[in-house]
C-alpha cells in the first residue's frame, strides 16, 4: 500500500536534519543501536548500509511529530485498535556507495516461536525513485508463512539476512516510488527488497513499525537462520548487556 503523504514538507525538513546529526553522531553506536546491515560492522569499517535502531530513544522529538501521529491512526485501521508502537528504525544509503538491501521479510529476524501481525510504514525523507533505492514488493507475499532466508552472502558475520531464491522474489517484485513524506505500509511477512543507491545524494529512510502484541504459537517454527549467525553486533549487544548488570 502507499500513501502519497503522512505529512507536511515543513516537517520532512525537520526530520531531516535531526536525522543526518543522528548518522553524524553515530548515535547508538555504544549502546548496540547503530550497526551496519550488510558488513562485517567492525567499527572502522567503512558502513555500506548504515542504520539506527531505535532512533527516537536519542532524539525524543521524533516521537512528538504529525508523522508518529498519523502512522499510528494508519496503523490502527489496517491492524485493529490494540494496535501499539513498536520501533523506529532509519536507514541511509550513501550516495553512489549503498548497497542493496535484499529480499527478505521482516518476520524472519522474529522469535519463530510467536505469530505476529506487524506492519512498517516505511517513509522517505526525500524522494524515493528506482534510482536512489525505493522500495520494491512481491504483491500477495504476505499471504505466505515466513520463507527459509540466509544471512547476506551466506555469511555468518553479517547481520542483514536474505531469502533464498532471491531471484524469484526478483522476478514478481513491483517498485514503489515515492515523494518524500510519502509512506508505504508492509505486512512483517510481505517481500521487499530495495536496490542500491546511485544518485548524488544519500536515501533516507525512516521506518515506523506498529503491531497487535505478539502471540504464542502452538507450533513453534524454527527460524535455524538466525543460530547461523555470529556478527559483532551481537557481541557488541552481549557486552552492553554485561556493563549493565555490574
Ligand atoms: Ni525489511
Amino acid at each position: 500500500m502507499a500513501l502519497p503523504a503522512l505529512t507536511t514538507a515543513e516537517e520532512v525538513a525537520q526530520l531531516c536534519d535531526i536525522y543526518d546529526w543522528l548518522f553524524e553522531v553515530r548515535a547508538g553506536r555504544e549502546s548496540g543501536d547503530h550497526l551496519d546491515l550488510t558488513s562485517h560492522d567492525e567499527d572502522n569499517a567503512v558502513h555500506t548500509l548504515p542504520q539506527i535502531l531505535n532512533p527516537s530513544k536519542y532524539a525524543p522529538q521524533l516521537a512528538d511529530t504529525l508523522l508518529r501521529a498519523n502512522a499510528e491512526a494508519v496503523a490502527r485501521q489496517l491492524l485493529g485498535p490494540e494496535t501499539t508502537f513498536r520501533f523506529d528504525h532509519a536507514i541511509r544509503k550513501p550516495p553512489r556507495s549503498g548497497a542493496a538491501t535484499p529480499w527478505h521479510q521482516d518476520e524472519a529476524y522474529n522469535d519463530g516461536g510467536m505469530h505476529y501481525e506487524e506492519v512498517s510504514i516505511w517513509i522517505p525523507l526525500q524522494e524515493a525513485t528506482i534510482e536512489n533505492g525505493c522500495m520494491w514488493f512481491v504483491p500477495g507475499s504476505h499471504k505466505q508463512d515466513v520463507l527459509p532466508h540466509h544471512p547476506i552472502g551466506h555469511d555468518p558475520k553479517v547481520v542483514g539476512l536474505e531469502v533464498d531464491q532471491p531471484e524469484r522474489a526478483m522476478a514478481q517484485g513491483v517498485p514503489c516510488p515515492l515523494p518524500a513524506g510519502g509512506a508505504t505500509i508492509h505486512h512483517c511477512r510481505t517481500l521487499h527488497y530495495t536496490g542500491p543507491n546511485l544518485s548524488d545524494g544519500p536515501r533516507r529512510a525512516y521506518i515506523l513499525g506498529y503491531g497487535m502484541p505478539p502471540v504464542r504459537r502452538t507450533v513453534p517454527r524454527d527460524f535455524y537462520w538466525l543460530r547461523q549467525q555470529q556478527t559483532a553486533w551481537q557481541a557488541r549487544v552481549a557486552r552492553v548487556a554485561q556493563k549493565e548488570q555490574r
